[in-house]
């Protein structure tokens, strides 16, 4: 209960629908305005407080009233700029590409539609990262088919090549820090 603890930054991650219940009593309990900020942190339809759902009884005013000036942040997963990286493909040339795989069906309503190009990344991450340990693998007589679970040398170059990755993907730039996680651009929004 935010309110007897008297928040005034309120930071929460939920699903879409959990996120619909909580605005509505965000509504009737008002917990919004100038005095609080709201901090959402979720990958969410557009318009996600105004789609009709049972399981609230706010309307679609009341909702607009209690979500003005969240704040989300999310992962930029579409590589903005125009440009032919590893897979020779631009983030539109990828994204014309699924749609026609999805045979009309609509992207809005395709779970995993947004994350796709993180994904079709991480398939390129990884086949250029194998295809690096060729050499360094060949120089030490041995090759990527004597991979097996017990074989240091051939993971610490699949790791290696790995941690060094850095190509232009369909998501953007593609580099990982030290703890292997993806670095990437973040975008900022205030609903307005
Ligand atoms: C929503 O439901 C509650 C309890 O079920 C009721 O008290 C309230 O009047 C309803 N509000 C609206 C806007 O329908
Ligand atoms: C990359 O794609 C462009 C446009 O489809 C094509 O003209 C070009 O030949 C491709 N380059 C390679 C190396 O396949
Ligand atoms: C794969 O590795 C070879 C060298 O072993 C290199 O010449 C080639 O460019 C690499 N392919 C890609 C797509 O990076
Ligand atoms: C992976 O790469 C990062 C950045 O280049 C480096 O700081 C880190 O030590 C590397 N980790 C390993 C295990 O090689």
């Amino acid at each position: 209960n935010p309110q007897r603890q008297d928040a005034r930054i309120i930071v929460g991650l939920f699903y879409e629908t959990e996120a619909r219940k909580v605005f509505c009593e965000v509504y009737k309990e008002k917990l919004y305005g100038k005095k609080y900020v709201w901090f959402l942190i979720g990958w969410y339809a557009d318009n996600w407080f105004k789609i009709k759902d049972p399981s609230i009884n706010c309307t679609v005013e009341q909702m607009t009233e209690a979500v003005e000036g969240h704040v989300t942040t999310e992962i930029v997963m579409l590589n903005p700029e125009t440009v032919r990286g590893a897979s020779n493909l631009t983030s539109q040339e990828f994204l014309n590409q699924l749609m026609s795989k999805l045979g009309g069906k609509n992207p809005e309503e395709t779970g995993g539609f947004q994350e796709a190009p993180l994904a079709y990344d991480a398939v390129w991450a990884l086949a250029l990262a194998l295809n690096k340990t060729v050499g360094p693998l060949k120089a030490k007589g041995r090759r990527l088919e004597d991979f097996n679970y017990n074989n240091r040398d051939i993971t610490a170059e699949i790791y290696r090549a790995l941690n060094t990755s850095s190509f232009e993907g369909v998501s953007g730039h593609v580099v990982f820090d030290a703890q292997g996680s993806r670095m990437a651009w973040t975008l900022i929004e205030q609903l307005q």
